[in-house]
């Protein structure tokens, strides 16, 4: 099991600089997910862990040894690709043998490493089959097949879900995941998608324009965003973000929107009148009191039903704010007439409206 360590690594294209210093310690055996938007710098990361790119500036270590003049080949990591890369005039053994006849490895062994690898990934009765006559999560397979045999200290993956149909990628999301569960070999996985990086990370480094945004364990990133992009990135509606201001009173302090009070947890740092952006997670706001919850008027104006659960859309103000709420008992029709929600004074978190960062607890 192998460790991955990053250091301010740098990759200009020309006078363009892609990668700001990028700082990333990655443990023996952890599956890390960078995610963010597309042209972030993810797969440029990933390319020049896995030597496919030069590195402009930095170092980038394998097991402690500096990789950034080793060839990719020597850098015993293993990369699977969205457009899986299939050979396909070879069949699906061949596919998978491919890099292990390239090193010259004993046929015997061969025969032995893609039988096993075909069995663990349900490949055995297409051993014979050619990639065009394979389905994509087939492919998919042989591609992740090629990748597993050669044993390597550590895997790279880049987007390899994206070429597949919505419910076959969850299929294949929650194969991976068993695949890594009995492998336990180092992983990074590149995805846009925050659903994958949710579900699939020991830990999640959200990038946004070539930097860090946070990195964290999926609930980490959840309960805790560092700033409003990553608030606004991770979570499914994301979390509401509604502008308003500090006002502080006898009985604690509120952040005001347009006249309604939120309530806020404990002793921010803040001044009076800052202009903040309040963060509410849409499954964080209910329609009874739940307990230590203040309650705020709505104006609702759509219910989207989605089986388990309903989306309210609606208005505090003039500000709009989603609210998840579960379908028990199938009567959606009562949701037409909320009027109020109540948040836990808990879960409501507070950011700098113009640094867009959480705003921490007073120290004292
Ligand atoms: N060969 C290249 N030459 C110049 N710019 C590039 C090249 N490859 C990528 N870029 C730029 O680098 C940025 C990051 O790209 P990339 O790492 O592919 O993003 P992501 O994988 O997050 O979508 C983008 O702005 C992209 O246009
Ligand atoms: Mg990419």
């Amino acid at each position: 099991m192998s460790n991955l360590i990053i250091n301010k690594i740098v990759k200009r294209y020309g006078d363009i600089e892609v990668v700001h210093g990028i700082d990333l310690d990655i443990a023996p055996k952890e599956f890390v997910v960078l995610v963010g938007p597309s042209g972030c710098g993810k797969s440029t990361t990933l390319r020049m862990i896995a030597g496919l790119e030069e590195i402009s500036d930095g170092t980038i270590s394998i097991d402690d040894r500096v990789v950034n003049r080793v060839a990719p080949k020597d850098r015993d990591v293993a990369m699977v690709f969205q457009n899986y890369a299939l050979y396909p005039h070879l069949n699906v053994a061949e596919n998978i043998a491919f890099g292990l006849r390239i090193r010259k490895e004993p046929k015997d062994h061969i025969e032995k490493a893609v039988k096993e690898v075909a069995e663990t990934l349900g490949l055995t009765p297409y051993l014979d089959r050619r990639p065009a006559n394979l389905s994509g999560g087939q492919r998919q397979r042989v591609a992740m097949g090629r990748a597993i045999v050669r044993r390597p200290k550590v895997f790279l993956f880049d987007e390899p879900l994206s070429n597949l149909d919505a419910k076959l990628r969850t299929q294949m999301r929650a194969e991976i995941k068993r695949l890594h569960n009995r492998l336990e070999a180092t992983s990074v996985y590149v995805t846009h998608d925050q659903v994958e990086a949710m579900t699939l990370a020991d830990r999640i480094v959200v990038m946004n324009g070539g930097v860090i945004e946070q990195i964290g364990t999926p609930m980490d990133l959840f309960m805790n965003p560092a700033n409003t992009f990553v608030a606004g990135f991770i979570g499914s509606p994301p979390m509401n973000q509604i502008e308003g201001v500090i006002k502080k009173s006898s009985d604690g302090m509120h952040v005001d929107v347009n006249g309604n009070s939120f309530s806020v947890p404990k002793a921010l740092d803040v001044e009076e009148g800052q202009p903040v952006v309040m963060g509410i997670r849409p499954e964080h706001i209910f329609l009874e009191n739940e307990g230590d919850s203040f309650s705020v008027p709505i104006k609702l104006d759509l219910v989207e039903t989605l089986g388990s659960e309903a989306l309210l859309h609606a208005a505090v103000g003039d500000e709009n704010i989603i609210i998840k709420t579960g379908t028990e008992g199938g009567d959606v029709g009562r949701l037409s007439g909320v009027e109020q929600i109540y948040v836990p004074t808990a879960r409501v978190k507070v950011f700098d409206a113009k640094s867009g960062l959480a705003i921490p607890e007073r120290a004292d």
